[in-house]
């Protein structure tokens, strides 16, 4: 059986983009492999190291998992903090992590222009933390969406180092996996390439959101005075309603649009109403769980407890090797 880790950083309720990169694939995975999912919440602080709402956002995560269709009875489903060894692991990587690779981590260089006051070294370190994560439980297959291909790589070459350094075959290397297709990345409503938390608001549809707080997000996502040319190429945030659409929509709904605009003849209000309409028809199931399992704390203490448990068993055991294959010895 394959072993599956990954995890979700707890910035508020997950959003679409969340969804089709990641959690539809937890949700398929949990059926056939060994699977470990956490929340992020020790990577939440490389951003925000005086949380508002740490414990808040958790919930909102936690409910989303199980909203989602996470069986809390097949996999582990853990908080990340509630993992203490998943910080000496992190400890011992970074005794073997090179200044100048995490400088040139993509991520990392974005955050620090976005966050120049707050460039701090968990910023820089962050790919230690999430390889930590991911060996943890010597996992080899990691659900994730596109922007998190590079961690991965570098995540591979720390698990790599140690092996080579510490002359053992241990660590098996993980890759980014979406069932042998491309990774996925799901575009904002605002024209811009990426659906994400932080990038303004009307920019993500969160899978809690209300039906009227969709409409409104939809309605005014970026658009254009729409083509001139038959077949001509889409603009990005045009192509963006369209890849949007293709998530949620039928089909032949997206066809006719398509046609529609390769004829010249679409009109956008049409096609947001379409959206709206299905994003909203998409999201219901998950609005009316969400409701349910955050009125349920006691459901919640006992799926965090018993995931922490079982998380504590993997992880404890490879620490054990990990201190040995490195040479501590008790007295
Ligand atoms: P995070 O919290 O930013 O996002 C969680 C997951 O959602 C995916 N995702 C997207 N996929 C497609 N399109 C989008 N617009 C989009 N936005 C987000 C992300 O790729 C991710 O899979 N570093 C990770 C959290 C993490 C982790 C790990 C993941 C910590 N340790 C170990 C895997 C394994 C992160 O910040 O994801």
């Amino acid at each position: 059986m394959e072993v599956v880790v990954s995890g979700i950083r707890p910035t508020g309720s997950l959003h679409l983009g969340n969804y089709f990169g990641a959690m539809r694939n937890f949700v398929k995975m949990q059926h056939q492999d060994n699977c470990y999912f956490f929340i992020a919440d020790y990577h939440s602080l490389t951003t925000h190291p005086t949380p508002g709402d740490l414990h808040g956002n958790v919930k909102r995560v936690l409910v989303d998992y199980l909203a989602a269709g996470l069986d809390p009875e097949k996999v582990t489903l853990y908080l990340q903090s509630d993992l203490p060894e998943t910080a000496e692991l992190y400890l011992f990587l970074n005794m073997n992590a090179y200044l100048g690779e995490l400088e040139r981590c993509t991520s990392f260089k974005d955050k620090a222009r976005t966050q120049p006051e707050n460039v701090n070294a968990g910023l820089l370190t962050y790919p230690t933390l999430m390889a930590a994560d991911i060996i943890l439980h010597r996992a080899n297959k990691v659900p994730v969406g596109k922007d998190q291909e590079q961690h991965l790589e570098m995540t591979r070459t720390f698990a790599n180092r140690f092996n080579r350094m510490y002359k053992v075959d241990y660590f098996p290397e993980p890759v980014a996996y979406n069932f042998g297709e491309e990774l996925v990345k799901i575009p904002g409503l605002d024209g811009s390439m990426k659906m994400g938390k932080s990038e303004g608001e009307g920019n993500a549809i969160f899978l809690s959101d209300t039906p009227e707080a969709i409409k409104k997000k939809v309605m005014k996502a970026v658009t254009d005075s729409g083509p001139t040319e038959p077949n001509s190429t889409k603009p990005q945030a045009i192509e963006n309603l369209f890849t949007l659409m293709k998530v949620v929509s039928a089909t032949e709904t997206v066809a006719h649009f398509e046609e529609l605009y390769n004829t010249c003849q679409i009109r956008y209000g049409d096609l947001k109403k379409q959206l709206t309409q299905d994003m909203i028809a998409f999201t219901e199931p998950f609005r009316e769980k969400i409701a349910d399992l955050s009125a349920n704390e006691e459901y919640l203490r006992k799926v965090v407890n018993m995931g922490a448990e079982k998380a504590h068993e993997s992880a404890a055991k490879t620490i054990r090797d990990v201190r040995d294959i490195i040479g501590f010895r008790k007295f």
